[in-house]
């Protein structure tokens, strides 16, 4: 491959964060239940990693899948649900489990289109958030890193569907910068 990964956030930090969040939404959510909804695919470690920790709470899961991006590395804006969710939404407390938050267009849209579905409160929790690379807003109500613009990868997130699996947080780095899409 004529690339290679730089470490951005390495796996210790990337938990000991995790465990805070959790421990911040238990408090929030004590008591009451919790839906949580993985944007699959990159959102799939996050959450497990997530949801493992918080405590004190009935929580649910479901899995959605959108599209945003083809196989490079920019935004289209388009957003199509690949995947819905099997459970409705209506009365429940919803928590939104993203990879990375990063023009806003995939939120902003789905979020949308979720609360339409009539659920009692709806959150956005990301691993990532690149405030940089704002276009749309988004209210994201846990965040776990904010980084700067970089593509990165791992930890759930991928650059052409690679990567996902790496423990750590990094950035793509092209030896050939003629190659990046
Ligand atoms: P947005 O619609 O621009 O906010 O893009 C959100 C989606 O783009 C995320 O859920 C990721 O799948 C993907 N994405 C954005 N930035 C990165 C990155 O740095 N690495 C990998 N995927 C990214
Ligand atoms: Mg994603």
């Amino acid at each position: 491959m004529s690339e290679h990964v730089r470490i951005l956030i390495p796996e210790e930090q990337i938990e000991a964060r995790i465990t805070e969040i959790a421990d911040q939404i238990s408090e929030e959510y004590r008591g009451r239940s919790l839906h949580l909804i993985c944007i699959l695919k990159g959102g799939a470690m996050f959450m497990c990693e997530l949801a493992k920790r918080i405590h004190d709470t009935d929580v649910t899961m479901d899995f959605m899948s959108v599209s945003s991006y083809g196989s490079g590395t920019t935004s289209s804006g388009i957003v199509k649900i690949v995947k819905d969710l099997d459970e409705p939404l209506e009365g429940k407390n919803v928590m939104i489990v993203e990879d990375i938050i990063d023009t806003g267009h995939t939120l902003n849209h789905l979020s949308r289109i979720l609360r339409e579905r009539k659920p009692n409160s709806i959150e956005i929790c990301t691993l990532l958030n690149k405030p940089s690379r704002r276009e749309k807003e988004v209210p994201v109500r846990y965040s776990c890193f904010e980084i700067p613009d970089e593509f990165v990868v791992g930890y759930g997130l991928d650059y052409d569907q690679h990567y996902r699996n790496l423990p750590y947080i990094g950035v793509v780095e092209f030896d050939d910068p003629q190659e990046k899409q």
